[in-house]
């Protein structure tokens, strides 16, 4: 059973596996994907069901342009595909859809599908979906000094007036609590540019699984190791205060 009290609030997600997980099957990676995208459904939906606020999918990064074109095409043929699909039925379930990452050079056809996904589920007040696509944390980090520069450039803002909250604001992340949970899955156990900022005090989990085998019953375990960590977020465990 779990602990209803202490539901993460953000679950954050590193897709990996998918390629490995058809390869052991004799299948074109590409099956992996398919299958991976189907497995993205199923978590939303059990997501929204165990109360957590806040889901996020590292599903491709701005590193991961340099494999074969006709991987790159199928996916973002996938990812096209996937909210073509699923843009009625996110809204229809009062989900809030973001996007993370750097529009150029996703294809133009999917930007739009991005934008559309992102306006009609804008006044959503349930589950947000938070989609890292094309995204690099560090990147991020390099656009928002550049975006905070300005301001002070600008005169609109001062140097002093910079903290780690007001930094936040300046992230893409804007306004969505840190990820209390972070998953990959396929075992690596790598961060790989993602949410560098955000992650700090984050509990990392790394399950074995490929992402096609990925289910609700894994996320419900997920959660489970996860209620059982001690965050002491710097300070000393609650019960030793005296
Ligand atoms: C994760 O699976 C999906 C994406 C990064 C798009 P991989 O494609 O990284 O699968 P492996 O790591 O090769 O098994
Ligand atoms: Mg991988």
């Amino acid at each position: 059973m779990l602990d209803q009290n202490n539901i993460p609030r953000h679950v954050a997600i590193i897709i990996d596996g998918n390629g490995r997980w058809a390869k052991e099957k004799g299948l074109p990676r590409i099956a992996g994907h398919r299958v991976g995208i189907n497995r993205v459904r199923e978590i939303i939906k059990a997501a929204g069901n165990l109360g957590i606020k806040v889901i996020s999918f590292f599903v491709f990064s701005a590193e991961n342009w340099v494999r074969p074109k006709k991987e790159v095409d199928m996916l973002m043929r996938f990812l096209n595909h996937f909210l073509s699909r699923e843009i009625k039925k996110l809204d229809k379930n009062n989900i809030k859809f973001r996007w993370i990452g750097r529009a150029k050079p996703i294809p133009k056809e999917l930007q739009a599908k991005i934008r559309e996904a992102e306006e009609k589920t804008r006044g959503n007040t349930g589950l947000v979906l938070l989609l890292a696509l094309n995204y690099g944390a560090r990147q991020e980090i390099i656009e928002a000094v550049r975006k905070f520069t300005q301001q002070v450039l600008e005169g609109k803002a001062n140097l002093e007036d910079l903290d780690v909250e007001s930094f936040s604001n300046y992230l893409y992340t804007r306004g969505l609590p840190d990820p209390d949970l972070l998953i990959r899955t396929s075992g690596e156990m790598r961060l790989s540019n993602f949410l560098l900022w955000q992650l700090s005090y984050t509990e990392l989990y790394f399950p074995k699984k490929y992402w096609p085998d990925f289910k609700r019953q894994d996320l419900e375990e997920a959660i489970r190791v996860y209620q059982k960590r001690q965050r002491r977020f710097g300070g000393i465990d609650s019960q030793e205060k005296r």
